[in-house]
């Protein structure tokens, strides 16, 4: 793990126990200082640069210090993705963590002795996020800042919801009942495509030397990263085209399941996957994530052929769903277009948009 650090002069009591606290735990640290006792430094500087790193995804996490902490709370607030509280008791960092998912705390150098540090930072470290409603708010509040930064903590999957407004306004058309078949296919294909940017944001990149009509010149290609999608049938089917436009050498596996009408549980009724799954980053494609349990035993069933770097890549999920696979795959990174509200009794989720496969093949 690591954890980006910063500290004001008033909060530089607190410094060296916080490193102390942070190597005990073999917590890899980005200081961002001060590292010297700097009367004359101002606690939004140090309070931004922390910040930054946290919502840049260099750091999982950010400590900032200063005299009562709520300062630097304040200015780091100010930048995208970032949920900064000041904490001056474990109590107040256990829940703050639980509910809010809290990715920066501060602390107060006038407020907290240096021998409560320790009870503070691990109270906040070692709580889990709770999750389900929790999260569906505090996606609400990253809706309306246009931040796709919802990371957990801990090494946990990231629920990423893309918030851009080309995304959003095709998500109202799909959404509408008044859509057409045709409109409809074409808006699942058109959102599966806009969606490969923030999915490969991180895929390595290699520099390499290209000849234009003027110049020799430095540019990047995608360094042999191997892709795999995986449209859960049928209506993974849905997504598969939009994402090929964009990365035409993924490889397509593909997975069908049904719902044992006794048992409730999937069954697996159909696999095909590239046969190197095993080195390739895999996304799962299934446009609704309701109860989560086809998309769960999906991904248990790609980790069964070999497949280890999973995402699931959904156009609408239910909180209930993304407890589900996070329960079963803690690890898998969850990436969707929308979170919605809930299940309603029939298993669809609210408000949703009906029955994706029905939709896209006009079954009904
Ligand atoms: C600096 O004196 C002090 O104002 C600052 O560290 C912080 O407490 C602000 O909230």
């Amino acid at each position: 793990m690591k954890i980006a650090f910063g500290c004001d002069h008033a909060g530089f009591n607190l410094r060296d126990a916080v490193l102390k606290f942070l190597n005990g735990r073999n917590i890899e640290i980005i200081d961002f200082g001060s590292k010297e006792l700097n009367e004359n430094d101002d606690y939004p500087d140090v309070a931004f640069k922390v910040a930054r790193a946290v919502s840049d995804e260099e750091a999982e996490a950010g400590i900032i210090l200063c005299g009562t902490g709520y300062g630097v709370a304040i200015s780091a607030n100010k930048i995208n993705g970032i949920r900064a509280i000041a904490c001056d008791s474990a109590e107040g960092a256990a829940s703050a963590k639980r509910h809010l998912n809290l990715n920066v705390i501060t602390l107060g150098g006038r407020f907290t002795k240096p021998e409560e540090v320790d009870g503070i930072l691990s109270a906040w470290l070692d709580t889990p996020f709770e999750g389900g409603r929790h999260l569906r708010r505090i996606n609400k509040i990253a809706m309306v800042e246009g931040s796709t930064l919802s990371a957990n903590l801990q090494s946990g999957g990231r629920v990423v919801i893309f918030n851009h407004p080309l995304v959003q306004h095709k998500m109202g058309l799909i959404r509408s009942v008044e859509t057409s078949v045709k409109q409809f296919r074409e808006l699942l294909q058109e959102i599966a495509g806009l969606m490969v940017y923030e999915i490969t944001r991180t895929l390595p990149l290699a520099e390499i030397e290209v000849q234009t009509p003027i110049t020799k010149t430095k540019a990047h290609t995608i360094e042999g990263r191997k892709l795999a999608i995986v449209p859960v049938l049928r209506a993974g089917l849905g997504m598969v085209d939009g994402i090929l436009q964009l990365v035409p050498n993924a490889k397509v596996g593909h997975i069908g399941l049904y719902r044992n009408p006794t048992t409730l549980e999937p069954v697996e009724y159909y696999c095909k996957l590239p046969f190197d799954i095993e080195e390739r980053d895999i996304f799962v494609l299934d446009p609704m994530l309701a109860t989560g349990g086809s998309s769960a035993a999906a991904i248990s069933l790609i980790k069964k052929r070999g497949g280890k770097k999973i995402s699931l890549v959904n156009l609408i999920a239910a909180p209930e769903g993304i407890e589900k696979v996070h329960s079963e795959h803690p690890e898998v990174d969850i990436f969707v277009a929308a979170l919605d509200s809930h299940l309603n009794e029939h298993g669809y989720i609210v408000p949703g948009l009906g029955d994706a496969g029905d939709r896209i093949f006009g079954t009904k």
